[in-house]
């Protein structure tokens, strides 16, 4: 049980910070919302928070940007023999790491969903073209064919906040952890921060509510140590964490060949890339300034720099971050270790519900205030021998993040069954194709299903499957 906050201390705090009116509505309060509003405000640094307000609220400059930026180096695709060889051989090194139980599978799915528009926890979408399988049971497929093929346990950290964290544990209680043990898929929440409106003043989204949101993914890092999950991590052997967002259906969770690239370079957080479709593709830019990694995020890269081309007419800075990572477990433990946590805080400017003066709550048509986040990507200024690796997006990257359009459900089914078909052919199964390729039936496979191209053709033999005729789901036997 905690103990009941302090109220004199709480209110003399947030006098001081010059924040007190968030005790406007406190004689009408119940003693549940004092409580509530008291236990809110007593999460609060309300020395970061004074220096968050002066930096981005008071005074906002635009983020300062590295004068020096260059395009980052990266691991292309193998087009020689000599390339495909050394991938074969950093996919053994990786396979021995999974195997040796090094390897963790970590989701940050804390984030609100604000664009898709959905109701509950992102990861609860159905997202199969044919099967309607949630994103959390392709995660969890992918990662139970990979504890299948190698032996190893793979605990999964499962990263929520505070507005879906019961709805998520619901979710995976209901599906019985999709056929994963109960104890190796582990749940914490990712820290909030308030939201403030444009004089640095905190905002109440009821009369004893803050408005409050997720820290950002950058977060997690913090919510890791904090949560005690680095720990139970240390515990368990774990020496990599593969890390990757909610929203992308066709994330391979632990790739082998990845793992070994990171391992080798002895990476302390390693990247994968794909090449932008075009220059204002809303993707981080991976950027070198002097020998530091960054990604700068599309909104912040000047278009001029966005568009420079080379001699051949390539965009120069091509590399497209689909946040993709591996983090070495001992620098996540380095960067949260004591003192204070080295991530900056960005400002977005978004609207933010309030309640007015006669306590009733008010949905702004325009922004009206401010939310801090952190980013994971700002990890990789600090890291260590960074690696960033080109993957084919065809094969892993489609998310989902608007409700229509690109980057939606539609797109995101669309390149599961592109994928699924391309798959089922390889294996020397015919798909029918319109006359501009795409194929006219829903195809998904599941892992559990087939992992590999071998284990694809043998099931589709078994299975008497030579022809794809109406829309197909090859799942689990
Ligand atoms: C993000 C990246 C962008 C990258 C693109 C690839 C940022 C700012 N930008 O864009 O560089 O190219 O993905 O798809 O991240 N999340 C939390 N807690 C939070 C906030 C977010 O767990 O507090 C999670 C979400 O659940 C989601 C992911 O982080 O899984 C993405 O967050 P979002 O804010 O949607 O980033 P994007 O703008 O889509």
């Amino acid at each position: 049980m905690h103990n009941p906050p302090d109220e004199s201390a709480i209110r003399r705090r947030a006098a001081d910070a010059g924040q007190d009116h968030v005790f406007r509505f406190w004689a009408d309060l119940s003693g549940y919302g004092r409580r509530r509003l008291l236990e809110q405000l007593a999460e609060i640094d309300f020395r970061q928070l004074g220096r968050l307000i002066e930096r981005h609220v008071r005074h906002p400059e635009p983020e300062n940007l590295p004068a020096d930026l260059q395009p980052a180096p990266f691991i292309p695709l193998p087009t020689t023999d000599a390339q495909r060889r050394e991938r074969c051989h950093m996919r053994g090194r990786g396979d021995r790491l999974i195997a040796a139980g090094k390897v963790a599978a970590f989701t940050v799915a804390g984030g609100q969903g604000t664009r898709l528009g959905y109701n509950g926890p992102k990861g609860a979408f159905r997202v199969g073209p044919v099967s309607e399988r949630p994103l959390f049971q392709v995660f969890a497929e992918g990662i139970l064919a990979v504890r299948r093929a190698s032996g190893a346990a793979i605990p999964w950290y499962v990263m929520t906040s505070e507005t879906n964290d019961q709805a998520t544990r619901d979710f995976f209680a209901e599906h019985d952890y999709f056929g994963l043990p109960r104890g190796d898929v582990l749940f914490f929440r990712q820290g909030m921060m308030p939201a403030v409106d444009f004089k640095g003043r905190l905002i109440l989204s009821a009369p004893d509510s803050l408005a409050r949101s997720p820290d950002g993914h950058g977060g997690s890092l913090l919510a890791l140590a904090r949560r005690g999950m680095l720990a139970d991590m240390a515990d368990r052997g774990i020496e990599h964490i593969s890390y990757w967002q909610v929203d992308n259906p066709l994330v391979p969770p632990l790739d082998p060949v990845f793992l070994g690239y990171h391992a080798d370079a002895g990476s302390d957080m390693s990247s994968k890339m794909a090449r932008k479709r075009d220059p204002f593709e809303k993707l981080g830019n991976f950027c070198l300034s002097g020998d530091r990694l960054h990604v700068i995020e599309y909104s912040d890269m000047p278009d001029d720099l966005a568009e420079q081309t080379d001699g051949e007419g390539r965009l120069r800075f091509e590399a497209g971050s689909i946040a993709i990572h591996i983090l070495a477990r001992r620098f996540v433990e380095r960067l949260t270790a004591g003192g204070e946590f080295a991530l900056p805080f960005h400002r977005a400017e978004k609207k933010i519900p309030y309640v007015d003066e006669a306590g009733e709550t008010v949905t702004p048509d325009e922004p009206n205030g401010v939310k801090f986040e952190m980013f994971v990507f700002d990890a990789l200024p600090l890291a260590e021998n960074p690696v960033v690796l080109e993957i084919d997006r065809a094969r892993e990257f489609s998310p989902v993040k608007n409700a229509q359009g690109e980057d939606s459900p539609a797109t995101a089914r669309r390149d599961m069954v592109r994928l699924a078909a391309d798959r089922l052919e390889a294996a020397g199964v015919a798909v029918p194709r319109d006359n501009t390729g795409e194929p006219t039936v829903q195809v998904e496979i599941s892992p559990l299903a087939a992992r590999t191209g071998e284990e694809l053709k043998r099931v589709c033999a078994d299975r008497g499957l030579t022809e794809i005729a109406g829309d197909t789901y090859i799942g689990p036997a």
